[in-house]
């Protein structure tokens, strides 16, 4: 199962990733993630890459895909994978199909993620992040058992490009970069929608009914 979670800053990509890498036992590999620790561990990829995300920016692809790429030919993605924030605008998307192609690969399903504009806002807000384990939480819909801390030990923190200047900024990114890709992967019928609203346990019901309804390699249809 090679998939491809699309949908705007705030839709729910990583909540949904990570839960759906537990239940399926393939990767959840989240470029956004990636970026924030390179950033964190100062490497010279996280030196280049701050700005563009201080801003609200694509960080340029040419440094993106190749992180994908070696991400990808790590042992435990060769069963499949679960793409969050990759790809994000239409050159990203044809170099991963150029690359899955080289592989004799292709990408199995694309799940776009639509949720509303004051929805988004409410939920990047108030979101917590651990360093540790990649989870989310929600101060308000969804907060951790024990104040701070993430259920793994981590301790939890509020990302510096979930001010509202720069969210108003992704959110723009989003519309004219990023939502062209549903049409490019509809044409694909490889796109499927998920309605994002709701509570995450319904929202990831969605997802599986989806997941679990897809033919299976070598099942011949
Ligand atoms: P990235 O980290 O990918 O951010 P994003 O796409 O803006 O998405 P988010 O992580 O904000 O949202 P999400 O959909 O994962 O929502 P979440 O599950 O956290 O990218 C950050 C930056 O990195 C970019 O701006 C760019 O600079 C760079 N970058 C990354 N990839 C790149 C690429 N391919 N090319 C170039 N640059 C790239 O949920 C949000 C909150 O809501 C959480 O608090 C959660 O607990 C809560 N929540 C989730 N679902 C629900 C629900 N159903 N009900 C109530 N609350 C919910």
């Amino acid at each position: 199962m090679r998939m491809v979670l699309l949908g705007p800053p705030g839709a729910g990509k990583g909540t949904q990733g990570k839960r759906l890498a537990e239940k399926y036992g393939i990767p959840w590999i989240a470029t956004g993630d990636i970026l924030r620790e390179a950033v964190s561990k100062e490497t010279e990829l996280g030196a280049k890459a701050k700005a563009y995300m201080d801003r609200g920016e694509l960080v340029p692809d040419s440094l993106v895909e190749g992180i994908v790429e070696s991400r990808l030919e790590e042992d435990d993605c060769k069963d499949g994978f679960i793409l969050d924030g990759f790809p994000r605008n239409l050159k990203q998307s044809r170099s991963l199909d150029d690359y899955l192609e080289a592989r004799g690969e292709k990408l199995d399903a694309v799940l776009n993620i639509p949720v509303g504009d004051d929805v988004l806002v409410q939920r990047i807000s108030g979101r917590l992040v651990c360093p540790k384990c990649g989870r989310n939480y929600h101060a308000a819909t969804n907060p951790p058992d024990r104040d701070g801390f993430c259920e793994c030990g981590g301790k939890l923190y509020s990302r510096d490009d979930d001010n509202p200047e720069t969210v108003r900024a992704r959110l723009e990114v989003y519309s004219s970069e990023t939502a062209p890709l549903i049409d490019y992967y509809r044409e694909k019928k490889i796109l499927h929608e998920v309605d994002g609203s709701g509570s995450p346990e319904e929202v990831f019901e969605r997802i599986c009914g989806i997941i679990d309804s897809l033919p299976t390699e070598g099942a011949g249809g």
